[in-house]
């Protein structure tokens, strides 16, 4: 695949034009970045995990009926992607308390949710990725409401599918983002990368709170061994795959 002029470069992926204008190549890095770049790092096979991770929910997601942008991997830290624009909006789910929802209104780390939180953060680093109101969603013109529904209802729906792929690999999913964009039919399709770096993922085999640890907070946090955790939820996710054909 040719590394022509990038059409953008990402704290964790790079984005190319390919032949076809409907039709991206996004290659995965080994960069990590946490705290809207403040810390700065490298997980090493991280492009390579994320990439494979990503490709096997997208598919799964696929089969259920969820609409993604996943198109093919030509090799394991590549993926081509359908061209979309995408919302500007990072939609995150919550089954557990953890992480900024823990630290901003006291709920232990750990606690089970009744629902499903469904939050929305303005995907823009230079305000620092904001949560947002429904209402100042509707203020600032970024989704009409029958897109908010849809946002919130394909979101709950990749919860429920995503949930049951990883009680199968024995890992709790505790809370994790997506990002959505627009085809060229104007339809929302699941975008970006479902991976490590994007959930908190907790080993069902492990009680002790740093060791059940299996995502990026091993980085943000210092906790080590982040290689490791990273290449067994790959492991996990592949094998759970070839159960299922
Ligand atoms: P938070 O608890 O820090 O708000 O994170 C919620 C989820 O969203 C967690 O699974 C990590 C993920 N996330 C990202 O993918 N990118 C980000 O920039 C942030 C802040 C969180
Ligand atoms: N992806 C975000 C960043 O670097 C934050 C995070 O994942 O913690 O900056």
């Amino acid at each position: 695949m040719s590394t022509k002029t990038k059409l953008y470069e990402g704290k964790a992926k790079v984005l190319y034009p390919t032949e076809k204008p409907e039709i991206l190549l996004t290659v995965y890095k080994d960069d990590a970045t946490a705290f809207n770049a403040q810390k700065k790092g490298t997980i090493k096979g991280k492009g390579e995990v994320n990439c494979t991770v990503a490709a096997a929910l997208f598919k799964s997601l696929e089969k259920s009926g969820i609409p993604t942008h996943f198109i093919d991997c030509p090799s394991s830290n590549q993926m081509l992607v359908k061209a979309v624009k995408i919302i500007p909006l990072e939609v995150v789910v919550r089954n557990i308390a953890a992480g900024s929802l823990s630290r901003q209104t006291g709920l232990k780390e750990g606690a089970v949710l009744d629902n499903p939180l469904v939050e929305y953060y303005l995907k823009d680093d230079d305000l620092g990725d904001p949560l947002l109101t429904r209402d100042r969603i509707f203020l600032l013109n970024v989704v009409t409401v029958e897109q908010l529904d849809i946002l919130k209802e394909m979101a709950l729906k990749i919860n429920q599918h995503l949930q049951e792929f990883f009680n199968r690999c024995q890992i709790t999913l505790v809370d994790f983002k997506l990002e959505f964009g627009l085809d060229q039919q104007q339809s929302i399709i699941l975008a970006d990368e479902i991976s490590p770096d994007t959930c908190r993922l907790w080993d069902q085999n492990e009680t002790d709170e740093q060791a059940r640890v299996m995502d990026k907070d091993r980085f943000r946090k210092d906790l080590g061994a982040v290689e490791s955790a990273y290449s067994q939820v790959q492991s996990r996710v592949l094998a759970t795959i070839d159960q299922a054909n």
